[in-house]
């Protein structure tokens, strides 16, 4: 007889990049259950496209999560679920500490109680605000400006508390830019609001805007934009996966950084998204956008060595191609 399959519950699993993982999640032999409160999230990525289970709900509802969690073997959490926005959460702190700490901190508790103890959470490198050096190890202090980054800290401080005094084993993946979509054209980015680069160009070259913006030309940077390590979702997901392997073979609570330890200036993302796209695509030079760092590029050496971790599409012509792939089909 086969044996059973793990079930993993996957918080935001309706979102970006929880979607992603929850597709390779089933493609790597385990069972998903999705929680999704779908503020954000898609009903119809899931339950036209991952065909899993979906339970629409809020990861501060604690009766809730102990139904989940009765009525389920759920062997591991993913917890993607969280608000993202840096310039949202600036203007409303209370919103990012609500949902992104006090949401964690419930998801937690309830899962505690019923002895689930491997956790894989979604850091960011909004948590290291402006680096002192690059590329970012995880070793290098973090001082987030912004309270968006501020949030995903202090859960990286509970969980620290957590292994501790409750023996949580997790993984931790500080992300860089998240960027691409699912090379088969399933699956990509649709955020409303959209506020991240890649998916405007693209809008700017469907003809969805007039141009795009680029904030800020004075930066300390070789073209004076700023710079950023884009990272395939894919290629996220794939770390998802084994570091979830990694915590149910036994290992100890880590950190991971996830980029490619490659920058792109603004300019360049445009530059290549007029080449892979073939489409005018007009840019307008404005201010600086508040709370920017000039440049953040990570190294993924540390998941490369410890997890197996091989990134499939660090180059950036493949990241705008297979956005743009899905651009067309979602919103051309
Ligand atoms: N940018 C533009 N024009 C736009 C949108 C963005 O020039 O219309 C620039 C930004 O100023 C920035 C770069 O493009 O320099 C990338 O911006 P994104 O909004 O795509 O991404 P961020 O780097 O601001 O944000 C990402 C993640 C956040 C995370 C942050 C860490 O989306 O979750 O990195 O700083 F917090």
């Amino acid at each position: 007889m086969a044996a059973e399959k793990p079930t993993i519950l996957v918080t935001g699993g309706a979102g970006y990049i929880g979607s992603h993982a929850a597709i390779a999640l089933q493609r790597g032999g385990y069972d998903v259950v999705i929680l999704d409160n779908l503020v954000y999230g898609h009903r119809d990525i899931v339950e036209t496209v991952l065909g899993v289970e979906l339970v629409v709900g809020d990861t501060r509802d604690r009766p809730l999560l102990d139904d989940l969690f009765a009525s389920r073997n759920i062997a591991a959490i993913m917890h993607f679920a969280a608000f993202a926005y840096v310039g949202e959460s600036v203007e409303n702190p209370a919103k990012y500490y609500d949902n992104n700490v006090v949401g964690t901190l419930t998801l937690l508790e309830a899962a505690i109680a019923v002895n689930i103890k491997k956790f894989v959470f979604s850091s960011t490198c909004a948590t290291y605000g402006v680096p002192d050096t690059i590329p970012i190890p995880e070793t290098h202090p973090q001082n987030p400006i912004n309270p968006y980054g501020a949030s995903k800290k202090m859960v990286e401080r509970i969980l620290q508390d957590f292994d501790t005094a409750y023996g949580l084993q997790s993984v931790t993946f500080r992300y860089f830019n998240a960027a691409g979509a699912d090379p088969e054209g399933n699956l990509g980015e649709d955020h409303d609001p959209e506020t991240h680069l890649i998916p405007l160009v693209l809008f700017a070259a469907l003809g969805k805007r007039d141009n795009i913006a680029i904030f800020g030309t004075d930066y300390p940077t070789p073209d004076g934009t700023c710079i950023r390590d884009y990272i395939h979702v894919t290629d996220l997901a794939s770390a998802h996966v084994l570091g979830l392997k990694y915590l149910l073979d036994g290992g100890e609570s880590a950190i991971f950084n996830l980029g490619n330890g490659n920058g792109f200036s603004v300019r360049q993302v445009i530059e290549t998204a007029r080449r892979v796209t073939q489409r005018e695509i007009v840019a307008v030079e404005r201010d600086r956008r508040p709370g920017d760092p000039p440049q953040l590029v990570g190294s993924g050496e540390k998941a490369q060595k410890m997890l197996g971790w091989n990134p499939k599409y660090a180059d950036l012509n493949d990241i705008i191609a297979h956005a743009w792939q899905w651009h067309q089909q979602r919103h051309g």
